[in-house]
């Protein structure tokens, strides 16, 4: 096929032409929405980095999930806050901790609407890492015992699906055993399998006020400058009964949705961070860019890369522009 016998110009010439042949579609079914909550009665807080995020006390998380669930936005993922920190993250496994509470409260207001919680410490802990600290050592296995006890009070609150973004080696396994044993055989597991070390979750920690203390979290996030490595984690969180498999961030790492597309047999997932948000709403604010066509365009490229599911802060603009 070569020009001028062939001119690919020919089926771009219409709007009819060009959605005929358009390969990928965003639907607001790809969405998730995270949502942050926090101790309180009608709190909502804007977070400064992501315009059009809060942090909401519970009450008010029930509205903002109500305005998604009407949208036709299938799942929230939700993010605890909690009001006292401690070495061990008690609060993140705490039968009446905020999360759980929130999951409660959700779950018996839209019943419908899919919540599914993130498992993980550092929001939880005084120190900021995700995991039990030995020295200043994030010691892996005696941090699985609290990771399980964590998604195991999530499943008793009524969550959907847990989603544990720790990076810990073996927690998936450690998850599903907790959650068989309990009677939760039901409840899937979606696993930040390739979640990278990256700056791109900047506002994201200061939103959950979640950033470590000292160090960084290099020895338990893995190095953006792998992709062979992303491959392994995918395979062995399959192998200990993921369900769905997640890339984390989204945008920068379109090369490792689209081979863990090809190399896993199990929906993909995919978190268009907060970095990555709050980069577009800045350009924007400058007028430097369309902001409503950038973020369209972005969400295409991640579901074109190979994406089942999008985790993103646009999931109710998106949604908006969608259903218009
Ligand atoms: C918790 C967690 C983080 C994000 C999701 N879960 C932060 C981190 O690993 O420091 C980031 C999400 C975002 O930036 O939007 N481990
Ligand atoms: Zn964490």
């Amino acid at each position: 096929m070569l020009f001028p016998d062939y001119r690919p110009r020919r089926m771009r010439q219409s709007a009819a032409f060009r959605k005929m042949v358009r390969e990928t579609t965003l639907s607001v079914n790809d969405f998730i929405l995270p949502l942050f909550v926090v101790e309180g009665k009608g709190v909502k807080n804007p977070i400064d980095a992501m315009p059009g995020n809060y942090r909401l006390s519970i009450d008010n998380l029930v509205k903002v999930a109500k305005q998604a669930y009407d949208m036709g936005i299938p799942a929230i993922i939700l993010f605890g806050i909690p009001s006292k920190k401690d070495p061990l993250g008690t609060q993140a496994y705490a039968k009446d901790g905020i999360i759980q509470r929130a999951v409660k409260t959700v779950k018996s207001k839209l019943p419908e609407l899919m919540v599914i919680t993130d498992v993980c410490l550092c929001e939880y802990t005084d120190h900021g890492h995700c995991g039990f600290l030995d020295g200043h050592t994030v010691d892996n296995d005696a941090t699985l015992d609290l990771l399980a006890r964590t998604a195991l009070s999530h499943a008793k609150a009524g969550a959907d699906m847990v989603a544990p973004s720790d990076m810990m080696d073996g927690r998936v396994a450690e998850i599903r055993s907790i959650l068989d044993e309990n009677e939760f055989t039901r409840i899937p597991i979606m696993s930040y399998a390739a979640k990278y070390c990256s700056a791109y979750y900047g506002p994201f920690r200061e939103a959950a006020q979640s950033a470590p203390t000292f160090g960084d979290r290099k020895t338990y996030q893995m190095d953006p400058a792998n992709a062979q490595e992303a491959i392994r984690e995918a395979t062995m969180d399959v192998e200990e009964g993921a369900d769905i498999i997640m890339v984390k961030p989204a945008l920068a790492y379109l090369d490792i949705i689209c081979r863990i597309r090809d190399e896993v047999d199990l929906p993909v997932a995919a978190y268009n961070v907060s970095g990555e948000f709050s980069m577009i709403k800045a350009a924007e604010k400058m007028g430097w860019i369309d902001g409503r066509k950038v973020m369209m365009e972005t969400l295409t490229a991640i579901k074109r890369a190979g994406a089942d599911m999008i985790l993103t802060y646009f999931a109710m603009e998106a949604a908006a522009l969608i259903n218009e």
